[in-house]
């Protein structure tokens, strides 16, 4: 469904990072890409939805090149990202970030769609509050929820699981387990959580350096594979 094949890109001041990266994702499945801190995980994420010009390479997007075209084309195209962070509209409602989520991308109704709220209730219920007043965990199913309401067909998620406690992290895994399942999905997650990785991914790809190293390796068994955690991880 998503295709990268020879990515490179960097930032004006410090060079290439993503140097000849490929890696591919199949539809209606989760590839977790896991790599220490600074190796290019958001660099490669933020390539792909093109808030970052890439500097070579090809992205495909179920056989379509969208390297080169805008941010919102890309969205228009069916690329969802949620950033590192979350970056959720802290002085707007929940209703608000939604409706946000929803008119990034042309043509659509604005009304949200039922199945996001079922998927997520915490949101329902607190459908006019703040988002800056929300738990970590609560923000990010918002963020989700945001890029889902823009009905992506492949879903970016930078570190979803970073600074959220580790029940929540597992509830955030099924119900991403549960979307890729029920709607066929795809997501390209970035993580160094591996109880995240365990409880959602089909495969693991390991980032080292701007490029992906391995790949394809099956995510159940990625908790008690210490020689690749000791290789690719701050474990
Ligand atoms: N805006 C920027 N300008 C210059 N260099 C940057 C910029 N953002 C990131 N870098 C550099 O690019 C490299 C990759 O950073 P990136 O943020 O993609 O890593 P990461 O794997 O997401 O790390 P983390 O796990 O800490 O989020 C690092 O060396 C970083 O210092
Ligand atoms: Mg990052």
């Amino acid at each position: 469904m998503l295709e990268i094949v020879g990515l490179k890109a960097g930032y004006p001041s410090g060079g290439l990072v993503l140097n000849d990266l490929n890696i591919s994702i199949p539809r209606a499945s989760i590839v977790a890409v896991l790599g220490r801190n600074g190796m290019g995980k958001t660099t490669l994420m933020r390539s792909v939805c093109g808030l970052l010009a890439s500097a070579g390479g090809s992205i495909l997007l179920d056989g379509q090149e969208i390297a080169g075209r805008t941010v919102f084309e890309r969205a228009r195209a069916g690329i969802g990202f949620v950033p590192q962070g979350r970056e959720v509209f802290a002085d707007f409602s929940v209703a608000e970030n939604l409706l946000i989520g929803r008119i990034a991308k042309p043509g659509l109704s604005p009304e949200i769609p039922e199945h996001l709220l079922s998927l997520f209730p915490i949101l329902r219920e607190r459908w006019n509050q703040r988002a800056g007043s929300f738990s970590g965990g609560q923000q990010q199913q918002l963020a989700i929820a945001r890029a889902l309401a823009g009905e992506p067909r492949v879903l970016l998620l930078d570190e979803p699981s970073e600074g959220i406690q580790p029940s929540i992290v597992h509830q955030l895994a099924g119900t991403l387990r549960q979307l890729v399942d029920t709607t066929g999905l795809t997501i390209m997650m970035a993580e160094q959580n591996l109880d995240m990785v365990a409880a959602c991914a089909d495969t693991v790809a390991f980032i080292d350096h701007g490029a992906i190293v391995e790949s394809g390796i099956p995510a159940a068994g990625i908790r008690e594979d210490r020689a690749r955690q000791a290789k690719f991880l701050s474990i």
